[in-house]
C-alpha cells in the first residue's frame, strides 16, 4: 500500500510498498542483501504486523537495456506517487546530453535537503584519535548555489555577453583576466535557505540534539553565504523563539574553512549542520572519511514539505569490485535505517544498527573495513549480510 500525506504528515500503512532502483555495478549485489536485512529486522520488530513490499522500478543501465532510457519517465512518476523510495548507485552515462540520473531525480522531485548522518562505529578504523566524539548530521542544501549549473564557457559569445553586461551595466571592474574567464552564477535565496534551515531546526528539536551550526563563507561571499547565515538566524528568532529562550535550541555559526579544521580537532562541538550546496559536498566527504569512508556513509534526499524522500548509497557503482562479492553493503543498509526512521519504524531501525555495532565491534566486516581493523575478519558481501541477520535474530 502507498504512503500518503494527510494534514501535513505522512500516513504509513503497516504493509507499505517501497519502490527501489537496484543500481548498477555493485548495486546488483548490495540491494538484495540490504532488502533481506531490512525484512528480517522489520519481521523481528513487528512480528508480521508490519512489512515492506519492495517494488522494483527501472533506472540506470538496466533501464537502458530494457527501455532504451536511463531514467524512464515512469520511474520518476512512481517515486512521485509512492513518496518514499530507495536506490542503489547508478552509472553516470558518458556523453553529451546525459544528465546525472541522481541530479535528475533530485531536481524533478525538488528534494531540497541532502541528509547525511555521520557517526562512528567502535571497531572501525579512523584517522582520528577520538572518533567516538564524531556524531553529526549534515543538512546540505541541494537545489541552489553554484551547483545550479548556470555557467558560461570562456570564449563563447554567451561568456562575452555576460562580460559586457557585468562591465557596462553593472560597473564591475575587478575581473582579473577578462578575455580568458569563464563565468558562473551562485543563486542563494531566502526561501531556499529558510526551508533548509527549518528542516534542520525541526530535526534538532525532534531528536533533542545539543546544537545547530550554520556553516558558511559569509566573510567573503557576503550577499549569498552571508545572507544564508543571517536568514538562518532570523528564521530561528521568528519561528522558534520559545525553543531558543528555553535552551532547547542552540544555534551557532562558523566559517566553512574553520569548520573543516575544527571537525578534526574538536568534533564534539558540532551536532546538526546546515550548509549550502558546495560546502556541503566537501563537508560530507571529509566527515565520512573520519568514520570509515564511503562504504559506510548513508544518505537521503528529502523534500520535507511534500514528504518525498529517496534514500541512497552515497558511493558509486564501484566497477573495480563489481561481481566479486566484495562490496560493502553498509552504506545502503544504513540508508535503509534512515528510511525506517523516516517512516517512524524506529524499533526495526535500532535492530539493524545494533547488529552492525556488534559485527564491527567483533572485527566482522567486508574487506574495505576489515583490512584496517584490529583482528579484522574480511567477509564477503553476502556473508556480512548473513552475519547481520544472525545478530538481528
Ligand atoms: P565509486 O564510489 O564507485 O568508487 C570509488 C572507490 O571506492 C573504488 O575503489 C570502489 O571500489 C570503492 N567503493 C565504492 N563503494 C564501495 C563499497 N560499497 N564497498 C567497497 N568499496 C567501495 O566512485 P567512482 O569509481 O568515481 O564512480 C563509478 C561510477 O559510479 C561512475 O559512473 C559514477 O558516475 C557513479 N557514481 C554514482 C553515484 C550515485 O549513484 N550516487 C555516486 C558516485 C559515483
Amino acid at each position: 500500500m502507498k504512503i500518503t500525506k494527510e494534514n501535513g504528515s505522512l500516513r504509513i500503512p503497516d504493509k507499505v510498498t517501497i519502490p527501489f532502483i537496484e543500481g548498477d555495478g555493485i548495486g546488483v549485489e548490495i540491494t538484495p542483501i540490504c532488502q533481506n536485512v531490512v525484512d528480517q529486522a522489520v519481521n523481528k520488530a513487528y512480528k508480521g504486523k508490519r512489512s515492506i513490499e519492495w517494488k522494483e522500478t527501472l533506472g540506470g543501465e538496466k533501464a537502458f537495456k530494457e527501455r532504451g532510457d536511463y531514467l524512464p519517465e515512469e520511474t520518476v512518476e512512481i517515486f512521485r506517487e509512492y513518496l518514499v523510495g530507495i536506490k542503489g548507485p547508478l552509472t553516470t552515462p558518458v556523453g553529451e546530453g546525459f544528465r546525472s540520473l541522481n541530479v535528475a531525480l533530485r531536481q524533478t522531485l525538488d528534494l531540497y535537503v541532502c541528509l547525511r548522518p555521520v557517526r562512528w562505529f567502535p571497531g572501525v578504523a579512523s584517522p582520528l584519535k577520538e572518533p567516538q566524539k564524531v556524531n553529526m548530521t549534515i543538512f546540505r542544501e541541494n537545489t541552489e548555489d553554484i551547483y545550479a549549473g548556470i555557467e558560461w564557457q570562456q570564449g563563447t559569445p554567451e561568456a562575452r555577453k555576460v562580460l559586457r553586461f557585468l562591465k557596462e551595466e553593472m560597473g564591475v571592474t575587478q575581473i582579473r583576466f577578462e578575455e580568458t574567464s569563464s563565468f558562473g552564477v551562485k543563486p542563494v535565496s531566502k526561501e531556499g535557505t529558510e526551508r533548509l534551515v527549518r528542516a534542520a531546526i525541526e530535526y534538532t528539536l525532534k531528536n533533542r540534539l545539543p546544537s545547530l551550526t550554520l556553516v558558511h563563507k559569509g566573510n567573503i561571499m557576503k550577499f549569498t553565504e552571508g545572507s544564508f547565515k543571517r536568514w538562518g538566524y532570523e528564521l530561528a528568532e521568528r519561528e522558534y523563539s520559545d525553543a531558543l529562550a528555553d535552551g532547547r535550541l542552540v544555534i551557532q555559526d562558523v566559517i566553512a574553512d574553520a569548520f573543516l579544521q575544527n571537525t578534526l580537532l574538536f568534533p564534539e562541538r558540532y551536532s546538526v549542520i546546515a550548509t549550502l550546496n558546495l560546502n556541503g559536498d566537501y563537508i560530507s566527504d571529509q566527515l565520512a572519511a573520519m568514520v570509515g569512508g564511503i562504504g559506510i556513509a548513508p544518505g537521503a534526499n528529502i523534500n520535507y514539505q511534500s514528504g518525498h524522500a529517496i534514500f541512497e548509497a552515497t558511493h558509486g557503482t564501484a566497477p573495480d569490485i563489481a561481481g566479486k562479492n566484495k562490496a560493502n553493503p553498509s552504506s545502503l543498509i544504513l540508508s535503509s535505517v534512515m528510511m525506517l526512521e523516516y517512516l517512524g519504524w524506529k524499533e526495526a531501525a535500532n535492530l539493524i544498527t545494533g547488529a552492525m555495532e556488534k559485527a564491527f565491534a567483533n572485527g566482522k566486516a567486508t574487506h574495505d573495513l576489515a583490512r584496517f581493523m584490529h583482528g579484522g575478519q574480511s567477509l564477503g558481501s553476502k556473508q556480512f549480510g548473513e552475519t547481520l541477520i544472525q545478530l538481528i535474530n
